[in-house]
């Protein structure tokens, strides 16, 4: 539909966040989605299926549908705030409602436990479209006083987890932030990239290689997932080593490799 105006764009994007669940993302994130189904779309009847469907799959794809954060807020303000028993069963229960999460809870303990032991214990963390695996905190070789940022582009799932870092004591902030249209600064000791760069390379594929090369971090954590959302290996595998051995090339980055049943993970040291 190339040239498009300012209004057909505004247009899209109001019939877009129409949904419940594109209006909870980032506008950012939207307008470039919108703008680029536009570009490429014969009519504006495509443009608008083809940009729901690249945010489903960027976004909704990984939580549970209806999510209602304020029933969470209220359990998690109902826990006392030394019951650790509690509010581990709690975190557990939340990392239920988004795939990535819930498909890492079998083994949660001994996932962080096993790729940070090298680096451990963690003082600064920067966990880069988060999901919620902030709700992972309690099972993380963490320092005393860690401070923990974090961000994604689903807007009420950060005001939550700034609610869990306030109940759980953590020295932690959850920001809305659009990795396709920025890169955040923080000086930290550890990033955490988890199953983040295919989203990213949905996007655009010189997404991965910038951010890997402008974090102000001493680590990166990152991850692949080995299998689909529906459970199937489908050669992930073979495709995410070739694409992480092509990311690898030319980086200054020592690389350790740890393999979980249903993810690949690398930490990055500079
Ligand atoms: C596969 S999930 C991984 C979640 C989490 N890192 C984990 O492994 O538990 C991908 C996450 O990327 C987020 N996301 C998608 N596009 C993004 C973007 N442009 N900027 C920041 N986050 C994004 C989604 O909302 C989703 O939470």
């Amino acid at each position: 539909m190339s040239p498009y105006t300012p209004e057909d764009l505004n247009n899209l994007v109001q019939a877009i966040t129409t949904s419940p669940k594109y209006a909870q993302i980032t506008p950012s994130l939207v307008e470039r989605i919108a703008a680029e189904e536009l570009e490429k779309r014969a009519d504006y009847k495509s443009a608008l299926k083809a940009a729901r469907t690249r945010l489903h799959q960027v976004t909704g794809a990984f939580l549970a549908p209806d999510i209602n954060y304020a029933k969470w807020a209220d359990i998690l303000k109902s826990i006392p705030p030394d019951n650790t028993q509690e509010l581990q069963a709690f975190c557990q229960r939340v990392m239920r409602l988004h795939n990535s999460t819930a498909e890492r809870l079998p083994y949660i303990e001994q996932f962080f436990r096993t790729a940070l032991a090298d680096i451990s214990p963690v003082d600064s963390v920067l966990d880069l479209a988060c999901g919620l695996n902030p709700m992972a905190l309690p099972w993380m070789p963490l320092a005393a006083g860690c401070t923990y940022y974090a961000c994604d582009v689903v807007l009420p799932m950060l005001a939550f987890l700034n609610q869990f870092f306030a109940a759980s004591g953590t020295q932690g902030k959850a920001v809305p932030c659009d990795l396709s249209a920025c890169v955040p600064q923080q000086k930290v000791r550890l990033a955490i990239l988890l199953k983040t760069l295919p989203c990213l390379d949905q996007l655009d594929k010189s997404l991965g290689p910038r951010l890997l090369a402008e974090l102000n971090a001493d680590h990166i954590l990152v991850s692949y997932p080995a299998k689909s959302l529906g459970g199937r290996e489908k050669g992930m595998r073979r495709t995410y080593t070739q694409q992480f051995s092509r990311l690898m090339e030319g980086t200054p980055f020592r690389v350790r490799e740890f393999d979980f049943p249903n993810e690949m993970v690398f930490l990055l040291s500079r």
